[in-house]
């Protein structure tokens, strides 16, 4: 296995040495001050589900792309967010743009492919074409349709910006919506993800997969590290310790460590000198869809995309990210067997289980759910969406 080094300082990392043999050595885990008690609509309840689309997902950056996805002039991508299915297409200057994917004529679907590059989108339904730059070109047979000031119908335009090696888009063309992505994530959660190098990075597999989940359970699945010995016994469960986690808020995001069960061979070591970097997976949780999961040789990065119009469906969309980009064939055959075993864990594990929790809390007779104080980096979760509601200028 190539691994990379972690690029935080020393301090940080032995202090996740620290933290991990502590909890090791005493049963431990980091836990909340008292159990969160939570109302099982929040996965059902279409009026919720249609407030998180517009008062929240239409407000906040989230990633659409891997930069590698789209890396020369010309090159898009569609994407299909909460709001909108949108094209990001990397202009002549570099930067990117994002389009809602949307003819302005009569509302065809403009570009039915999911990724490729071109000079000009044509629309098949009547022929009108648009620049790269989402300007409207041309109309055909403009003598016979009418005055049209082409200047005021290029495709409508969703702010984006690239950072930490991504596109990000707030999913909304609504006038004065802004994307600060450095604003969004806070000083300290900024820092902490700069030092995944995720722009060192090369993305080399996307996958889509649309399911009958609300975005909120699957979330709650990645936010817990208490589930892997129960749901991941025929998979991963013997390689990772489970429910031994360390959590940190940094604002309204935050970071978790949990270790490996080769952690073992460093354990009783002094934590400022044993190599924890491959003995350790260090998550930055997004809030409030987003996880970035560091394993020592790459990286995953899961969006969970509410599914428009519906409360109970969702876009998991799962990259894996390598140092190298894989080129020989020895080195593709590596990640699609890495690839593999991700999607066994996911579709044969962690789905099953969720769909089965989706069908359950459609039940009309339920009480509470509960959430545990070992359960501490769903409850950050939970509580700050409530909040979030409470005072939509939190997340503004
Ligand atoms: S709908 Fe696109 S040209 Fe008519
Ligand atoms: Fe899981």
């Amino acid at each position: 296995m190539v691994y990379t080094d972690l690029s935080y300082d020393e301090t940080t990392k032995a202090g996740f040495a620290r933290a991990m043999f502590d909890h090791l050595d005493n049963g431990t885990t980091d836990m909340a001050p008292g159990i969160l008690e939570i109302d099982p609509r929040i996965y059902t309840d279409p009026e919720l589900a249609a407030r998180e689309r517009s008062e929240l997902f239409g407000h906040i950056p989230i990633i659409a792309a891997h930069s590698t996805e789209l890396p020369g002039r010309n090159d898009f991508v569609t994407v299909q967010l909460p709001n909108n299915e949108v094209v990001l297409v990397r202009q002549a200057d570099g930067s990117v743009r994002g389009f809602v994917n949307t003819c302005r004529h009569r509302g065809a679907r403009l570009v039915p492919d999911e990724k490729g590059s071109k000079r000009t989108f044509s629309c098949r339904y009547h022929g009108w074409a648009y620049g790269a730059d989402g300007g409207l070109r041309s109309i055909a047979d403009e003598s016979t349709f009418g005055m049209v000031d082409r200047s005021c119908m290029g495709l409508l335009e969703v702010p984006v910006e690239e950072r930490h090696g991504f596109v990000w888009v707030v999913d909304s063309a609504a006038d004065g919506r802004k994307i600060d992505i450095e604003a969004w994530l806070g000083q300290e959660f900024d820092d902490s993800l700069a030092a995944m190098e995720m722009d060192e990075y090369t993305c080399y597999t996307v996958g889509n997969f649309d399911v009958d989940i609300n975005w909120k359970v699957l979330m709650d699945a990645f936010l817990d590290g208490y589930h892997i010995t129960s749901t991941h016994a025929g998979t991963v469960a013997p390689y990772f310790y489970n429910n031994a986690q360390s959590w940190q808020p940094m604002g309204r995001h935050g970071r978790m460590v949990t270790a490996r069960k080769s952690i073992d061979s460093v354990r009783g070591g002094a934590p400022a000198e044993v190599p924890i970097d491959r003995h350790i997976t260090v998550a930055h949780f997004l809030m409030p869809n987003m996880s970035v999961l560091r394993q020592p040789d790459h990286l995953e990065v899961l969006n969970f995309v509410p599914a428009p119009g519906t409360a109970v469906g969702t876009r998991m969309q799962i990259r894996l990210l390598t140092r190298e980009p894989a080129v020989t064939d020895e080195q593709k055959a590596r990640w699609d067997k890495n690839w593999n075993i991700l999607m066994a864990v996911l579709r044969d594990e962690d789905l099953v289980v969720n769909e089965g929790l989706q069908r359950a809390v459609s039940n009309t007779d339920l009480g509470p759910l509960l959430f545990g104080r070992n359960e501490i980096a769903n409850q950050h979760f939970h509580r700050w969406m409530a909040r979030a509601f409470a005072d939509p200028q939190k997340w503004g």
